[in-house]
């Protein structure tokens, strides 16, 4: 792994989306050379290393990666929320919009000028409901809290605008006297979204927003969250384990590993012409709709411990197309060799689209003796616990086994069409395997 400045490259002006104004307008929120660390006992986590990444007006960006692979770092570092032991250690955070029409330099703002970003102009929806909602609010106080602390309305706008955000999201009225321990999981997600809503941002960040939830109200959430980025126009930063969701969801899609991205593309290009090894390997971990049945393989292994990072490409251990030139590659994000489309870039200079699956899939049967230490063996050797972020064995596996969303029964009273996804985008990822959760 690279430690130069720009070890990766930027993502290009006017980078790939699915969304025609998208592809033309400036970013929103510009992440260049970003990097994060955290300060332990037993050395630096690289969590976030290099990372470029270009939200558009309106666009979603899908960022997808297995757990521990930086993705709350990235989001939440580029917004200045994480607590020491973390460090940014280099990059910019450019945010511009429609009430900041300069670009300003997030990393720089004072306490004053990030009060100014947050949730007026960048909301969160965080990992987890129940933890980020406060206990002892209901939630009629918790969204006028926002709104009082965050614009200038009179107390009776204040209510109204209350009203018009649970009507939004589809709560009865007569909840917003509940305390968040009364609310089904969905309806706490969906308060979250609320609360993320309630001054309008230009960029909503949701932090896996449908995990915890059983697939069916999964699938409603979703449909809503499209439907009112539909209606209110923010960009989406969504981050999930689960790539086949993103296909539908998202008009880009940007795949981390070991705190890098290694695949940046519409959801298309990566749907079906994913480049790197490691979007293979996620891709070939749920299984197709359409098409010939056939074996998951899965991706043995598991990530290498960020502390200590091997020299080159992080993926080594468990790829089977590895080959040592791979130990002297840099990381750079590069246009994919064969692609039409110079906005499709991969970190793996060896690997195109369309060169042959291997026997067995992408990954190395012998990945975990090859090195890649099993996930419950990495423990942070300070604390004496699991690191941080990390999964605890059992409970959040590999990218793609949250289950892909149902195509069966309906979303929102809709049912879509056989081969549409529950979204209402044709698509031929698999869907039955998620309905038994
Ligand atoms: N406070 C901390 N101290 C040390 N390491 C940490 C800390 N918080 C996170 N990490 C490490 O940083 C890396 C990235 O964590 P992060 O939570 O960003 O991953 P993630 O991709 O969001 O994972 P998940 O999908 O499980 O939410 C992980 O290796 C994690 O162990
Ligand atoms: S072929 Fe080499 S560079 Fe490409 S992903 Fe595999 S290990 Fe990394
Ligand atoms: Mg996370």
């Amino acid at each position: 792994m690279s430690t130069q400045p720009g070890a990766q490259t930027p993502t290009p002006p006017g980078a790939a989306s699915g969304t025609g104004s998208a592809s033309t307008a400036t970013p929103v929120l510009d992440i260049a050379d970003f990097s994060v660390a955290y300060r332990t006992a037993g050395g630096d986590v690289h969590a976030v290393d290099h990372v470029n990444l270009a939200l558009h007006p309106g666009e979603v960006i899908g960022l997808a990666g297995e757990s521990g692979s930086g993705k709350s770092t990235l989001a939440y570092g580029a917004c200045r929320l994480l607590r020491p032991p973390a460090v940014i250690r280099g990059g910019s955070v450019r945010y511009q919009g429609r009430r900041f029409p300069r670009p300003v330099e997030v990393l720089e703002q004072d306490p004053e000028g990030l009060r100014a970003l947050r949730w007026r102009e960048i909301a969160i929806v965080f990992q987890s409901a129940m933890n980020a909602l406060n206990p002892v609010l209901n939630v009629r106080t918790q969204l006028l809290d926002v709104i009082e602390e965050h614009l200038r309305l009179s107390k009776e706008e204040a209510v109204e605008r209350v009203n018009s955000l649970i009507d939004l999201v589809s709560i009865p009225r007569s909840r917003l006297k509940s305390y968040p321990h009364e609310l089904s999981g969905g309806m706490r997600q969906r308060v979250m979204i609320a609360m993320a809503l309630a001054t309008d941002p230009e960029i909503v960040i949701m932090d896996e927003p449908t995990t915890a939830l059983d697939v069916v109200v999964q699938r409603d959430i979703l449909a809503q969250i499209v439907e009112l980025k539909k209606q209110l126009g923010f960009a989406i930063l969504f981050i999930t384990h689960d790539l086949s969701l993103l296909l539908e969801l998202a008009d880009r899609v940007a795949v981390m590993y070991a705190g890098r991205l290694v695949e940046v593309g519409t959801a298309r290009q990566i749907h079906h012409e994913s480049a790197h090894p490691y979007t293979k390997g996620l891709l070939n971990s749920f299984p197709s709709l359409r098409g010939p049945r056939r074996e998951l393989a899965g991706i043995p292994g598991s990530p290498p411990d960020l502390r200590n990072l091997p020299p080159g490409c992080p993926f080594l251990a468990r790829c089977a197309y590895g080959t040592e030139a791979c130990r002297e590659i840099d990381m750079d994000l590069a246009p994919v060799a064969s692609a039409s489309d110079p906005r499709h870039v991969t970190a793996c200079p060896f690997v195109l689209p369309e060169t042959p699956l291997p026997a067995g899939g992408v990954g190395r049967r012998d990945a975990v003796a090859a090195g890649a230490p099993a996930r419950e063996e990495r423990r942070d050797p300070a604390a004496g616990i699991p690191i941080a972020g990390l999964a605890a064995p059992g409970t959040a596996g590999p990218v793609g086994t949250t289950g892909p969303l149902p195509v069966g029964p309906k979303a929102n009273g809709v049912h879509p069409a056989p081969g549409v996804g529950p979204l209402g985008v044709p698509h031929d990822v698999a869907t039955d395997q998620g309905a038994e959760q």
